[in-house]
């Protein structure tokens, strides 16, 4: 039965597990199989063609292992290879994309600022959402070189991340910005530095739930809802090998968890 198959969920590292622990949340009895593509991190500056290749190379693994859908975990792959995966492969894809719509209703100063990587700063993706959602606003992007690098080190508290941190938010704050998207799923694992660093002034939206949402609309609209009363299986797959890349994995997961090298030709 197809609705009994995995749910395949991928990031370029370890930020997608944010989403990861929703869809558990709320859908606990899917079977779900998440890849860490951390031996190719950080997507954010890589080329576009070399995001598509790698999200391709990913989501083959992951129709491999049978999965009936796929949620691209990682804002910049969903940005420069979400339609060509959606043209290529057989099974429904869900993206993600940073929350500047919410925020565009919720600022009060009517200044939102977006923290992503710089791939997708400079994607015409995000600048179309921007146009469609947000041109009553004034939107203020920002591009985070080095924070995805301390995530996947494991590392969400120490004075280096703060001061990075700070490099970033606090001209935010300075023009103004009140409502914060966090336009990468790494950085929800930075939201307790964030909210130090900025005294707790800007509201800071991510994208979780609306994208687990969106996950179970798809299911349902495929008849792909899983019916069995159980608990999930969760499996997990990296490209990157190494004890203390499987540790920051578990800090994460707030689980032990095993954790399989992909095979040669995915990694
Ligand atoms: N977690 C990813 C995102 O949502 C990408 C981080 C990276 O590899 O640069 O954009």
């Amino acid at each position: 039965m197809p609705s009994q198959q995995a749910i395949g969920v991928f990031d370029s590292g370890l930020g997608g597990i944010s989403v990861l622990r929703e869809i558990h949340r709320l859908l606990p009895n899917e079977h779900l199989i998440y890849v860490a593509d951390s031996g190719h991190a950080p997507y954010g500056g890589k080329t576009p063609d070399y995001i598509r290749e790698r999200s391709k190379r990913v989501a083959d693994f992951l129709l491999e292992q049978q999965v009936k859908a796929l949620v691209v975990a990682c804002n910049t792959a969903t940005v420069h290879a979400v339609d060509y995966l959606r043209e290529v492969l057989p099974i429904p894809v869900v993206g993600i994309e940073p929350a500047v719509k919410p925020a565009a209703r919720l600022t009060q100063t009517g200044v939102v600022g977006v923290l992503a990587t710089q791939q997708t700063v400079n994607s015409p993706r995000l600048h179309r959402l921007i146009r469609e959602y947000a041109s009553h606003v004034q939107v203020i992007t920002q591009a985070c070189p080095g924070l995805v690098e301390h995530v996947e080190a494991g590392d969400f508290h120490s004075d280096a991340v703060r001061q990075l941190l700070k490099h970033y938010t606090l001209p935010l704050l300075d023009a103004g910005v009140d409502t914060l998207v966090l336009g990468c799923t790494h950085y929800p694992f930075l939201a307790e530095a964030i909210h130090d660093v900025t005294h707790g002034r800007m509201t800071v939206l991510e994208t979780s739930t609306p994208v687990t949402h969106q996950l179970m609309r798809v299911l349902e609209q495929h008849d792909l809802r899983q019916m069995e009363n159980l608990e999930g299986d969760i499996r997990f797959f990296s490209s990157k090998q190494g004890e203390q890349h499987h540790l920051s994995m578990q800090v994460l997961w707030q689980k032990p968890l095993e954790l399989v090298v992909l095979p040669a030709p995915y990694v």
